[in-house]
């Protein structure tokens, strides 16, 4: 496992360090949905990395969000976003991540999630623990929604947008904050070291959410579809807390009766 978690840094580092040197520079954004951006760098970012994948691990399944990976039918596939928080990237808002999540028959093994702008690395190993810049990170112990900061995404999707709504004003009434910082795989990693007690989003796919769940079940937290199962990453729901407040956000969010 250490050389995928090695390569998975170096990969993230780099790439981190590209995403800084390009922020202020001109954007060329093409358009996915009405408002779900693509921009010349989340392209290149996805490029580079699928290609040092392909070198370092040929035999490896990538599921990349920009449609570069490639599948030789593995047991093991990287779950890639190249750059995490696009709109925040393209308005240069500085909060953006890279994302890769390394799975093995469909379970994932290793998660690592870099900040550039904020030089913070998050990486896990399934059964390792989980790091933030190589000291280990522990989720927090609130136990009362009244003392808890929670965050959340708002999809792209039209139809996602009345649910993703009223889940934000059910919980605003139950709890301390809430934030959307647009970056679901920072969202998560924040919730893995405290800084956030929980994060739920409808609408994502493998690449926001499979290194950033791992961050948090390795940092002790607990993460599950929105009806209190375990989580898919493929099943484009997740909702992850410190662990005490899991019930209680499912009561309010979930469809748990
Ligand atoms: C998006 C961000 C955002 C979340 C969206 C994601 P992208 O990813 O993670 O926080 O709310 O659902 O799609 O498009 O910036 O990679
Ligand atoms: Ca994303
Ligand atoms: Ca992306």
């Amino acid at each position: 496992m250490y050389d995928f978690i090695n390569a998975a840094c170096e990969i993230a580092r780099e790439i981190g360090e590209y995403q800084k040197e390009q922020l202020s520079k001109p954007r060329h954004v093409e358009f996915k949905g009405e408002i779900n951006l693509v921009t010349e760098v989340d392209k290149a970012c996805e490029k580079r990395i699928v290609s040092f994948l392909k070198d370092r691990f040929p035999s490896h399944d990538i599921i990349a969000e920009e449609g570069g990976g490639h599948n030789t039918k593995s047991e093991w596939c990287w779950h890639v976003d190249p750059l995490d928080g696009t709109v925040n990237y393209t308005h240069r808002y500085p909060l953006f991540a890279v994302s890769l999540g390394l799975a093995h028959k469909g379970k994932v093994v290793v998660g690592v999630v870099y900040e550039p702008n904020l030089d913070e690395l998050f990486v896990a190993e399934r059964g390792g623990g989980a790091l933030l810049n190589d000291k280990p990170i522990r989720v927090s112990s609130n136990k009362k929604l009244i003392e808890c900061m929670f965050c959340t995404g708002f999809p792209y999707e039209k139809e996602l947008m009345k649910e993703s709504l009223d889940n934000f004003s059910k919980m605003l009434f139950h709890a301390r904050a809430l934030r959307r910082d647009g970056v679901a795989s920072t969202d998560l990693c924040y919730v893995a070291c405290g800084r956030f007690d929980g994060f739920w989003e409808r609408g994502l796919f493998s690449w926001d959410v499979a290194a950033g769940s791992l961050v948090i079940e390795e940092a002790g937290g607990r993460v599950s579809s929105y009806n209190g199962g375990p989580l898919d990453i493929m099943s484009r729901e997740v909702i992850a807390t410190n662990g005490h407040m899991h019930d209680a956000v499912l009561n309010i969010l979930g469809e748990k009766k």
